[in-house]
């Protein structure tokens, strides 16, 4: 398992480069699912999630091409169709639950495995059944599969989520596009994410409105054609790397960003010291004084702070001035890149979902282990600014989320290796 050597070092200077978001890749791909003629997304990432979602969807009979190095994936799923997503591969990436949805819209069934739980939480699939039943899905529960089935079709229908599940809302919409009637999903995530597939799906045919308001409308078509997409930049990438300069100091520019997609946690930025510009390349970011504030974040879904930005903004918070609060609302175990951090002389109190940090002046590089994606993200950043040397272990979490980390950060003067083992 390799892992990931840096170096604390001054200030950060320079361009970096934002890729396509892994999270709207992965609801894009199954889309593929709905029709029989190619659909090609363009600005895809380099990552082994793309890779995961690419072997599930191969395994239920669909072609799937990455061209020029992995940026495009052609896809097309006009042969015979496997209903059944096998948890050898569902339990790697609870995203595979995104073909749940299109497998029924297409066929009328699905056998798809229940993901399982991972580090950050139980991660239960009750707000996509219910979704899919309010249209008409039968579904139940057996030998750890969901066994789904709409005899005669789905039908449209009006559905209210008890809570803005970004991933139900995904399937709910794949579903409801080929449904017969008129959907409404009440509640609905707003994530850009969301935005990216009711495009790309409204490109394939669909008639979708309201996508990245809570109210989304959906009328039912026969039948969606291909399509030729790009994939929405990763706002959380682009968040991530906005704290790299933010925590070393020095002056970055995040090529391609935009500030529509991460107004709440540039707020907080500036609220703890940090100043951004939006112009025409990106974001610009730059850190003012020597220190930054303390701040108080509370993760809510979108528009509110990401809770995938949680991690690495406790990374800023450790070395600030005063104290922060973190409230995380959306995991109910989503902090345990607290302990790794303890580990690097940070001070925090966990108790339940809040996080308490008391700024110090300086962490101390250590050797520490990446538990989850985000987490691991987070050891990267905090080491980047730290006395000594940080080694992070366990780093194919990272390799999940984030594409040449280190050839990006090398890129604007971090000193970062990977040590393969
Ligand atoms: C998506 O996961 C993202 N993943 C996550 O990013 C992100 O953290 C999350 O949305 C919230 O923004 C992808 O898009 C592939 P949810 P998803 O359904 O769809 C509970 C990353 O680091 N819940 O909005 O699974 C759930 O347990 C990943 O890139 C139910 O109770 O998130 C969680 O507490 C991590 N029942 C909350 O809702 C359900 O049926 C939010 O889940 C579904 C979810």
């Amino acid at each position: 398992m390799d892992s990931i050597l840096v170096r604390g070092n001054g200030p950060l200077n320079g361009d970096i480069e934002i890729a396509g978001a892994k999270n709207a890749c992965l609801a894009l791909m199954p889309a593929t699912l709905l029709s029989d003629e190619p659909l090609t997304l363009t600005n895809a990432p380099r990552l082994s999630d793309i890779k995961t979602m690419t072997a599930l969807l191969a395994s239920l009979g669909a072609e799937v091409t990455a061209l020029q190095d992995g940026k495009v994936q052609a896809m097309s799923c006009h042969g015979e169709i496997n209903p059944v997503a096998d948890y050898e591969i569902v339990r790697k990436m609870r995203a595979s639950n995104l073909v749940l949805g299109p497998l029924l819209a297409r066929l009328g069934h699905a056998v798809v495995s229940l993901p399982g739980g991972c580090a950050i939480g139980a991660r239960p699939m009750d707000l996509h059944t219910t979704a899919l039943e309010a249209l008409g899905a039968e579904i139940s529960l057996k030998d750890g599969y969901l066994h789904a089935k709409a005899a005669g079709g789905l039908k449209g229908a009006v559905h209210k989520m008890r809570f803005p599940s970004v991933g139900a809302t995904e399937n709910f919409v794949m579903a409801a596009s080929l449904a017969k009637g008129t959907s409404v999903l009440e509640n609905a995530a707003r994530e850009p994410e969301i935005v990216d597939l009711c495009d790309c799906l409204n490109k394939m045919g669909a008639q979708i409105e309201g996508a990245g308001t809570s109210r989304i409308e959906i009328q039912g078509v026969d039948r969606l054609h291909g399509a030729t997409h790009p994939v929405v930049t990763d706002r959380i990438e682009l968040g991530t790397f906005m704290l790299a300069p933010a925590i070393c100091g020095g002056e970055v520019t995040c090529l391609g960003g935009k500030l529509s997609l991460v107004e709440s946690f540039v707020a907080k930025l500036e609220e703890a010291g940090i100043s951004v510009e939006e112009n025409a390349r990106g974001l610009t970011v730059s850190r003012k004084g020597d220190r930054v504030k303390a701040v108080d974040v509370t993760t809510e879904p979108f528009p509110g702070f990401p809770t995938d930005l949680q991690a690495q903004m406790m990374a800023l918070l450790c070395t600030a001035e005063g104290t922060s609060v973190l409230e995380e609302t959306i995991f109910e175990n989503r902090f345990m890149h607290a302990p790794e951090l303890i580990r690097m002389g940070a001070d925090i109190e966990v108790h339940g979902g809040h996080a308490k940090v008391h700024g110090v002046e300086k962490l101390k590089g250590a050797p520490v282990m990446a538990t989850d994606l985000r987490a691991s993200v987070s050891l990267i950043l905090a080491g980047l600014a730290a006395e000594g040397e940080t080694v992070v272990s366990r780093v194919y979490h990272l390799d999940r989320g984030y594409e040449f980390i280190e050839k990006k950060l090398s890129g604007i003067g971090a000193q970062i290796e990977r040590i393969q083992s």
